[in-house]
């Protein structure tokens, strides 16, 4: 057999999936990073009927223009002046992710990019022959990029750097202060500026503090509607720049990388904006609540201790047990019932942390944290005291 592409052979597996091979059937399971919700009945009524009214096409690659042209409107309030023209809608933020990648990097570029970090971002990297190069955002700094770190790994094969705020797996979001030093940092060194930001709508205080609308040309915004409309399954979502010749370099990849988006879906998603705008902020609503109960009760537990998470459904609390490792820990808590991701399934710095997706009802939330304190009292108990 001729073997494999080195592309193929330089990525792995990723670890959040190893701890649901491990899982048996009875676990309280935090490990799951979308919501429990299902998307909304308008959407739901809308594609049955687009399929049926024969909108089981090719679509224009972009998409459908009046989609892409209301997706533009919604974001009027951080950019006026976008239209269709300025919107690629993609099949998921992943393919979107790859998407700008694919356009933006060349063999021998570096992409400076988060840790802990998305699982998918490195792999895309690679895949397109560049280096991915990680800056940390840790716990002492409250998950918030430092300046001088990015500094110190920029260099003249940098092509770009990639933010993503609202955080999955941290669940930190920007000030307005901190985003405009990043935007500096990416301004100052000439670099393409990717914005992850599938977590817009879910923001628990103040406003979600955006890039799009910044003064600069080289802004690409990441977006997919899995977590705004609970519609991870279908696989929509879109990438949106104000630099319209990005925009034609991507669309034209996008070509070749799906030919287009889903048609029925996109007429979904049309009616979700006009019948379910609110469908977010409801779930937003109940997220919080659940924020609340999962910080409460972690920060009450000995060894751990988590800053409240601003956005996503995630928290990544650091939990220190003496002699073990956060997979060791991981695994513990699998056996006392309670399935979440160790830390450094998203990165080495991930260390010390494990994350726990708070997308289960709150009396199973207070179900697995009783589990969880159960399990960290006796590994406590039995740790060696250190003098
Ligand atoms: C930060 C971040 N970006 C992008 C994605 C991709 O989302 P999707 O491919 O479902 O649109 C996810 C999914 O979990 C995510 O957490």
């Amino acid at each position: 057999m001729r073997g494999f592409s080195d592309r193929a052979m330089a990525i792995q597996p990723t670890g959040v999936r190893r701890m649901f091979d491990m899982a048996g059937g009875d676990v309280i399971s935090f490990g799951l990073g979308e919501p429990d919700f299902q998307p909304p009945q308008a959407a739901i009524d809308a594609m049955s009927k687009a399929m049926q009214d024969g909108h089981n096409k090719y679509t224009t690659t972009a998409g459908l223009p009046a989609l892409r042209k209301k997706i533009a409107e919604s974001w009027s309030p951080y950019q006026a002046g976008m239209d269709e023209n300025n919107v690629c809608m993609t099949m998921s933020g992943t393919n979107a992710l790859l998407n700008c990648f694919m356009t933006l990097v060349n063999d021998g570029d570096n992409v400076l990019l988060p840790e802990p970090y998305f699982p998918l971002y490195g792999p895309d990297v690679i895949l397109c022959s560049g280096e991915a190069r990680y800056y940390e955002c840790l716990f002492e700094h409250e998950f918030i990029p430092q300046i001088e770190e990015l500094e110190s790994l920029v260099d003249e094969n940098t092509k770009a750097i990639l933010y993503n705020f609202p955080s999955n797996p941290t669940g930190a979001t920007l000030d307005i202060q901190q985003r405009d030093a990043l935007l500096e940092f990416a301004k100052k060194h000439d670099l393409w500026l990717i914005t992850d930001e599938v977590y817009d709508q879910m923001v628990y205080d103040g406003e979600h503090v955006s890039f799009m609308g910044c003064d600069y040309n080289n802004i690409l915004l990441i977006n997919s509607f899995s977590k705004t409309f609970a519609m991870t399954g279908w696989r929509i979502g879109y990438i949106m720049s104000n630099n319209l010749e990005a925009m034609k370099q991507i669309i034209k990849l996008q070509y070749y990388i799906t030919a287009c988006s889903n048609d029925a879906m996109q007429y979904a998603v049309l009616t979700a904006f006009d019948e379910a705008a609110d469908y977010p902020a409801q779930m937003t609503k109940e997220f919080r609540a659940r924020r609340d109960l999962i910080c409460q009760r972690l920060n009450a537990m000995p060894g751990v201790s988590c800053h409240l998470p601003n956005g996503a459904f995630y928290v990544f609390p650091k939990v220190e047990v003496q002699g073990f490792s956060s997979e060791d820990l991981a695994i513990e808590l699998l056996k006392g019932g309670v399935l979440c991701s160790p830390g450094t399934a998203f990165g080495k710095s991930g260390e010390g942390h494990l994350r726990f997706a708070y997308t289960i009802s709150r009396e199973d939330i207070s179900r697995g944290m009783d589990k969880v304190e159960s399990v960290l009292i006796k590994l406590q108990e039995a740790a060696p005291t250190v003098i």
